[in-house]
């Protein structure tokens, strides 16, 4: 992978060294004490107590004042705070590509930067030059088409999936702003028709075997890679999220259980691949979308490199992979499924990250993966959990309950984490380990079915029925072990709206009012300060349950207090995915995505008569500080 020394990432790179740094002076978990705090609702669990405790000497972490709410079609940031555009779906990647039209084909597309960027991470090379590797989530056929997707030719089906995967573009910084690099020799689109190897127990698995692939090891491409993670040897992690969606059934035959648990049906989301190559035609090739859903380990530092599929890491809607290195030196990635009554999960790497080395490139390929199970007591929105093994032959995972093998437990990750008993939860997207290594958190980011479905009662960490505004929990690992099987967690903020809803649990925490309400949190991710930056993807009706929302918005927590605060609001009918810092916390990158979606009257970022696209905003300060302080 980083065989050329001069493109290897620096060592300062920023979201590595804090857990590092915490796993070697292996600090220790904060102390639970009983004492009174005054932090209101959020006094109601004994950790946020023990946070409180310990705040006499901590200064104020959110330094900006917040904004209000926006129905404008642009992006708002603090006073003194400056947003601008840093790169926008179809503008070139790669040198010679054309410029941005709607018109371009597909050989244009795979040259450009790809649409509905999301989840992304920073590479530092040097102080003035960095890789941005960002994702691609999925395309929009009202804005992708000139004929808005009426009928899909194979030249469009192939623009649609060169729009999709990841986007690899290198940064340099002229006076004082980064900028894209169009010769960056680093630059690179990976799609969905990118060669990629599969890795870990299930590669090779007959399950995995196709007529194109007969050694169920190689696969074309990604995509819908919603959000990310980045390792501390370098690598980027793509996560493969709503795969279900470009998969149809010709034959019109009822697929079973195992394509029915992960939305599998016979009809596809229109995006009628299917219909010009049969392995999106599960008729013909019934064995492709189990080769989709997984986590890509991508090494941005050699473009010619092959993606690896990471099979020990399960299969799943995953939204984002959180890494942090433990303790002990071993790698635990935590792995939300986002899906309505699906799982959380927590992988632990068989061998140990060492600093430097060369074997750090295959820690992904074999570990253990777990599954949450939460208790307590209901209504007190703080309590206890375990990790349940998901091994064969363990925990009732055997041939004789549908696990015939250790690859059916990876392919068949949600039917074996129900097998366990995994507490079912409201929609996990990302996952965000704290600075100092002892707690992470997770959003739930709404779930009309809580409360409603057989399947999906209420439960002490989901307990608000239909759930319309989401809520973001916290929990931290017994003796600050992240390979610990046991934890305990509270709920850090239930979004909510007290305008509508003075009186209820729809009125969210305490930490809640009327300034700085939002709804279904999804995006986050922790500066090195600790400040939780909190991004939604919700209702942007600004009606009903949902008056006095607004746009789509990015807020900051401080969870030494619980205090959050409005940063950003996004342009029409966007949702505000996808953070990353330059390791002086100096610039933000945040994605907007989708702005106009479904045809609503966004021209954003040019304005006027364009087409809305998704794009990259760069966030800095004009006195030149560090964001959000
Ligand atoms: Fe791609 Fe669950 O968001
Ligand atoms: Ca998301
Ligand atoms: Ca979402």
């Amino acid at each position: 992978m980083c065989s050329n020394p001069d493109q290897r990432p620096l060592d300062q790179e920023p979201e590595f060294n804090q857990f590092v740094d915490a796993a070697v002076s292996r600090r220790r978990f904060l102390q639970l004490t009983g004492a009174a705090s005054t932090v209101g609702f959020l006094a109601a669990s004994p950790m946020s107590t023990a946070v409180a405790n310990t705040l006499d000497n901590k200064p104020e972490l959110i330094g900006f004042d917040a904004i209000p709410i926006s129905t404008a079609d642009n992006v708002n940031v603090p006073n003194g705070y400056q947003a601008d555009v840093l790169i926008s779906w179809g503008d070139a990647v790669l040198k010679g590509a054309p410029d941005f039209d709607q018109s371009n084909n597909a050989q244009a597309q795979e040259m450009q930067f790809g649409d509905n960027n999301d989840g992304m991470s920073f590479f530092p090379l040097s102080d003035t030059r960095a890789v941005l590797v960002v994702n691609n989530e999925y395309t929009n056929n009202e804005y992708l088409y000139p004929h808005q997707g009426k009928k899909i030719s194979a030249d469009d089906a192939r623009k649609a999936q060169a729009a999709h995967g990841v986007s690899v573009v290198e940064l340099s910084k002229r006076d004082g702003k980064w900028q894209v690099n169009i010769d960056g020799r680093l630059n690179r689109r990976i799609t969905a028709n990118t060669e990629m190897v599969i890795t870990g127990d299930a590669a090779g698995h007959p399950l995995l075997k196709t007529n194109a692939d007969p050694s169920g090891k190689e696969v074309l491409g990604t995509f819908n890679n919603c959000a990310n993670g980045q390792t501390p040897w370098g690598t980027y992690l793509t996560c493969e999220e709503n795969f279900n969606g470009y998969f149809a059934n010709s034959a019109d035959t009822t697929l079973g259980e195992t394509y029915a648990r992960y939305g599998l049906n016979n009809n596809d989301r229109g995006y009628d691949w299917y219909k010009h190559q049969d392995r999106f035609d599960m008729a013909k090739e019934p064995n492709e979308p189990h080769r989709h859903g997984w986590v890509v380990e991508i090494d941005p530092m050699n473009p010619n490199s092959t993606p690896k599929k990471r099979t020990a890491l399960g299969r799943f809607k995953h939204e984002n992979a959180a890494l942090t290195i433990n303790n002990d030196g071993r790698v635990v990635v935590y792995l939300g499924d986002d899906e309505r009554g699906e799982h959380l999960y927590k992988f632990v790497s068989k061998n140990k990250y060492r600093p430097g080395a060369d074997s750090n490139r295959d820690l992904l390929e074999d570990g253990t993966l777990y599954v949450a199970k939460f208790s307590g007591t209901e209504g007190e929105l703080n309590g206890q959990g375990e990790w349940l093994e998901l091994t064969w032959n363990k925990n009732g995972l055997t041939p004789e309950n549908g696990f015939p093998d250790p690859a059916s437990v990876l392919i068949f990750t949600r039917l074996a984490a129900t097998q366990v008993g995994a507490t079912t939860m409201d929609r996990p997207e990302w996952v965000a380990v704290h600075p100092d290594n002892q707690s992470v958190f997770c959003t739930l980011t709404n779930n009309k079915h809580r409360g409603v479905k057989e399947s999906q009662p209420l439960n002490v960490i989901n307990p608000r029925e239909k759930n319309p505004y989401g809520h973001i929990i916290r929990w931290r690992p017994s003796q600050g072990d992240h390979s610990s099987n046991s934890f305990e967690w509270d709920i850090y903020v239930l979004a909510g709206n007290p305008d509508v809803h003075p009186e209820s649990m729809m009125a969210g925490s305490d930490n809640i009012h009327k300034d700085n309400m939002f709804n279904s949190p999804d995006g986050i991710g922790f500066d090195k300060a600790g400040r939780l930056w909190i991004q939604t993807d919700g209702k942007y009706s600004n009606q009903g349950n949902f008056a006095g929302m607004g746009n789509n918005q990015m807020l900051c927590s401080d969870p030494n207090t619980g205090e959050i605060r409005r940063f950003l609001t996004g342009p029409i009918a966007c949702e505000i995915t996808g953070l990353t810092f330059s390791p002086d916390y100096k610039t933000m990158f945040v994605g907007v995505q989708h702005p106009g979606e479904d045809l609503a009257p966004s021209h954003f970022p040019q304005g006027v008569e364009a087409i809305p696209r998704s794009s990259v905003i760069m966030i800095t300060r004009q006195d030149g500080g560090v964001i959000g302080a």
